[in-house]
């Protein structure tokens, strides 16, 4: 048996998926099968282009057997102070069930305010671990209005005190969501640069989840699949925004997601958190930074799947992937280098303490606080 490779591993998506165009008009059905008509529905939302384009107005009249809060106080990269806000304020108006329409932030704050809500407590005292959540929190339906977060599938939140450059996740198998309604629709008013932004963090989120020592087949299986389709339909999604890139590039945010909540983003995530924290670099910028960096350093220890991967980037070796990936990025209008970002090569100590600590445990490769310096060195 010693030469033979059986897999082994455990595998858990307890989210259920609603994807197509239109199907948010599923809305007040799936509220329904939560919670009893007449409930307090809290809302979140942070989308004014939602209120714009009349799709709030319309997912108010959808839930009128409902008793709806609408809560539209959603910063980017929600603090846990923003958190605790929305909290109080779910648990005020006596919400029973937590829905969120809007990007990666409405749904990472919404996601913290289900769980709190039934919990005393601050959203830092669980993300720092001085108190553990006892139970799951309030029915939670997410619904993205961009491509890239993930956060309609996944466990997590993430949270950031800008001021006091830190990061917080806060996160755990009882936060996933109950329901995803992914609808492309909504994703049709993203900007180019949002769509180039949310599209690389997915995008690099399975590149990473693929070489984690995590991996097994399915996030594998996913991971390829989510790749082929950035590879091929990010820059239409992002210059074009015609409904069948952003579509697919929706559908493929969402399969990251299940494939990362069993095989975590790591080391791009881990240098991501400095950029943003320190130069305020936009999620997707930041993390795709260095994928091309950490897949070559990567890649020689997963040789026995590298072909699989080339092939999903279209590629024939490494240099070539390495390449592509810079093309998608330059041709979405990203920055490549860190000088592009307004970097300079004495910030790269500020990156290198700042590494958020344990993102880098899951390369397939160890890389130490040399290798790392030399890498990021290279990169301007
Ligand atoms: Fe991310």
């Amino acid at each position: 048996m010693q030469d033979q490779y059986v897999p082994n591993f455990t595998w858990y998506h307890p989210t259920r998926i609603i994807y197509g165009v239109g199907k948010l008009q599923e809305l007040p059905t799936e509220v329904g099968k939560l919670v009893e008509a007449g409930s307090s529905v809290f809302l979140v939302t942070g989308r004014s282009s939602l209120q714009a384009r009349g799709i709030l107005q319309k997912v108010l009249d959808g839930l009128h057997e409902f008793d709806v809060t609408v809560y539209n106080d959603v910063r980017p990269f929600p603090s846990p102070e923003n958190v605790d806000s929305a909290a109080e304020a779910c648990k005020a108006a006596g919400a029973k069930i937590v829905i969120a329409i809007g990007g990666g932030s409405a749904l990472d704050l919404a996601k913290a305010v289900a769980i709190l809500a039934v919990h005393e407590g601050t959203a830092l005292e669980y993300a720092t671990h001085q108190r553990d959540f006892q139970r799951k929190g309030l029915p939670f339906i997410a619904s993205p209005t961009t491509s890239g977060s993930s956060s309609e599938v996944t466990s997590g939140s993430a949270l950031w005190d800008l001021e006091g450059k830190k990061h917080y996740g806060l996160g755990g198998p009882t936060m996933f969501p109950d329901v995803a309604i992914v609808d492309p629709e909504l994703t049709m008013s993203m900007s180019t640069s949002l769509a180039a932004n949310t599209g690389m963090d997915a995008f690099t989120s399975a590149i990473e989840s693929y070489w984690n020592l995590e991996s097994q087949p399915i996030s594998d299986a996913l991971d390829l699949d989510v790749i082929r389709t950035f590879a091929t339909n990010l820059e239409r999604s992002a210059i074009q925004g015609d409904m069948e890139s952003r579509a697919a590039c929706a559908l493929a945010a969402s399969m990251s997601g299940a494939a990362y909540s069993n095989s975590r983003p790591n080391a791009c995530h881990a240098i991501g958190g400095p950029l943003t924290l320190y130069w305020g670099v936009e999620h997707g910028q930041a993390v795709g930074i260095t994928l091309g960096g950490f897949l070559r350093h990567s890649a020689p220890a997963i040789a026995h799947k590298t072909d699989a991967l080339w092939n999903a980037l279209g590629v024939s070796d490494v240099e070539g992937a390495v390449q592509r990936i810079t093309q998608i990025m330059s041709r979405c209008g990203l920055e490549t280098t860190l000088s592009g970002l307004g970097l300079t090569e004495p910030d790269i100590d500020t990156i290198v303490d700042n590494t958020i600590s344990g993102r880098l445990d899951p390369l397939p490769t160890p890389m130490d606080p040399g290798q790392l310096r030399e890498m990021l060195t290279s990169m301007f």
